[in-house]
């Protein structure tokens, strides 16, 4: 009997049936309710003991083999929309993931567009610097802490290469490869060798701004920034200039945003303030015009620099730095809604 049910296995290999019906007439006479597999099921009391377990993994395979070609003929014959599955048009379909815009990139981009409103292009930059455009043409002395091995990452076999520790780098660039007026923002990775907290990481994103032109003065700074902070914060932020030092800009100053001082978190985030620091700017020392072949003479400009992190933590009230470059589809698919 064995040998009769291995050659039903054989003929069901090799059955090539052309049309629906005898897939179905076949399927009758072997998975029927008459069919041989029901017959062979009802012989298994017969077989002598001994063989019963032979038996019963034969008649298995022939169960198996049956079913799966019956299924096979019939996919093959009929095309895919009458497919059982495909003809419940009332299945619910499929879910589809919805993908989201990175934080860091949708603050980039809204604070891209707000620029943009007003004339400023945008202009990108290597990301491994040489000396000359990261520090010296910057006006960065030649004992500036910035250029210590503690703050900057540089290439192992040239001490003249570096990862950018700003954007700026991009704004040299600018003013060598082009004239007056020049009204350019610069977002990108910048580098730094500092230890990893919730609040500082070794990369992270800035957004610098360049502007050049015959008589531009620090009223023109502040009043491009007011007008960023009220475009990003809301028509009612203020911002507060405080004098800082930076080697590329005279004066200098560190611009900080009214944030307010209602809940605990805003006690936490404004150190108890009510001020948010969100950017460094000033006016371009001549001597970075100079090292550009821009006559201090003639032109004078502002630029400005801010971390793109620090603004979007305060924007969705992340804690942790680190998690924007975690990956973690719990943390990234907040965002979803934010495209
Ligand atoms: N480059 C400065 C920094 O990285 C920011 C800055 C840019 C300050 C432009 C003034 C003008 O901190």
């Amino acid at each position: 009997m064995i040998e009769e049910i291995k050659q039903k296995i054989e003929e069901l290999k090799n059955t090539v049936p052309t049309t629906l019906e005898d897939v179905e007439k076949i399927r009758i006479a072997t998975l029927g309710k008459k069919g041989v597999l029901n017959q062979y099921f009802a012989a298994f009391k017969e077989v002598a003991p001994d063989q019963k377990k032979a038996y019963g993994q034969i008649i298995n395979l022939l169960k198996n083999t049956a079913e799966a070609k019956v299924e096979e003929w019939k996919n093959a014959l009929s095309g895919s929309v009458e497919k059982g599955e495909a003809e419940d048009f009332s299945r619910p379909s499929e879910e589809f993931a919805q993908g989201a815009v990175h934080p860091l990139t949708s603050v980039r981009n809204e604070i891209v567009e707000i620029f943009s409103r007003i004339g400023f292009s945008v202009s990108e930059g290597p990301e491994i610097e040489d000396d000359w455009h990261n520090f010296s043409a910057l006006n960065f002395p030649e004992e500036h802490p910035a250029r210590d091995m503690q703050d900057t990452f540089f290439v192992e076999k040239d001490p003249d290469w570096a990862l950018r520790t700003h954007t700026s780098s991009v704004q040299v660039r600018v003013m060598e490869g082009s004239k007056p007026p020049i009204r350019t923002i610069s977002p990108g990775r910048v580098f730094r060798n500092e230890d990893i907290s919730s609040r500082s990481h070794c990369v992270f994103h800035q957004i610098e701004g360049l502007y050049i032109d015959k008589g531009v003065s620090f009223a023109d700074l502040k009043q491009t920034l007011l007008y960023f902070a009220q475009e990003f914060f809301g028509k009612e932020a203020k911002i507060r200039m405080r004098p800082s030092y930076f080697p590329f800009t005279e004066p200098s100053a560190e611009v900080d945003v009214y944030w307010g001082l209602e809940t605990e978190a805003d006690y936490r985030i404004t150190k108890g303030t009510g001020w948010l620091e969100i950017m460094g700017c000033g006016m371009v020392d001549p001597e970075v015009l100079r090292a550009s072949n821009i006559d201090p003479e003639e032109y004078s400009g502002y630029a400005f620099g801010m971390g793109i992190e620090r603004i979007a933590m305060n924007r969705f009230g992340i804690t942790d730095i680190r998690m924007f470059y975690e990956n973690d589809m719990r943390f990234l698919s907040q965002f979803s809604s934010n495209i």
